[in-house]
């Protein structure tokens, strides 16, 4: 039995939309309220995995949801964000790994380890930055053309990994899969 077998018709299956865009978070937190009212010990599984509609996400644009309390953003890249963390020298980096749990073991940061498809366009990470935990903003912030925490002064570049700045480490990647070519899962 798959994973995703495993959750079919039960409660922990939580489907948000794409296109409510900043209503997305939102609906997450009402979600995780009213979970938590009816069953403090199944709160933690129901959103032990989430499925995601991407279908309205089209390059140049993110989505922010909620998993795990945490805000998740699921960005589709355009080339010129795909060509700029590709054309970087990891022995550059701030933090050469990976940060991502999709991965075995541990790997270096390069662009390709940070996404979820072949041709790049697809990148979800935990939307926290690693230095106190801020929400960096995004949509090509900052000085590497990718995320910004304003608190402190962290960039990020295109593929989330920090650049310059207190933060220690690139912003980290949830588990992730696609189900299908629009509904990615998280968890
Ligand atoms: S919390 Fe992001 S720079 Fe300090």
């Amino acid at each position: 039995m798959s994973h995703a077998d495993d959750h079919v018709g039960t409660r922990r299956d939580f489907l948000y939309y794409a296109t409510a865009g900043a209503g997305t978070v939102a609906a997450g937190a009402a979600a995780w309220t009213l979970v938590n009212q009816m069953n403090p010990s199944a709160d933690v599984q129901a959103l032990a995995s989430i499925q995601v509609d991407v279908s309205g996400v089209t390059p140049g644009t993110q989505i922010t949801v909620l998993f795990l309390g945490k805000p998740v953003f699921i960005r589709r890249r355009t080339p010129e964000e795909i060509e700029a963390g590709r054309a970087v020298d990891v022995s550059e980096l701030t933090d050469p790994t990976a940060q991502n749990p999709n991965l075995q073991g541990i790997q270096p940061a390069t662009d390709e380890n940070r996404t979820m498809d072949e041709a790049g366009e697809w990148l979800v990470q935990i939307g926290v930055c690693t230095h106190l935990g801020c929400v960096p903003i995004g949509d090509g912030a900052g000085d590497f053309g990718g995320w910004f925490c304003p608190c402190h002064g962290s960039h990020y570049d295109t593929a989330g990994r920090i650049r310059r700045g207190p933060a220690p480490q690139n912003m980290h990647i949830p588990v992730a899969s696609f189900l299908n070519e629009t509904t990615i899962q998280l968890g």
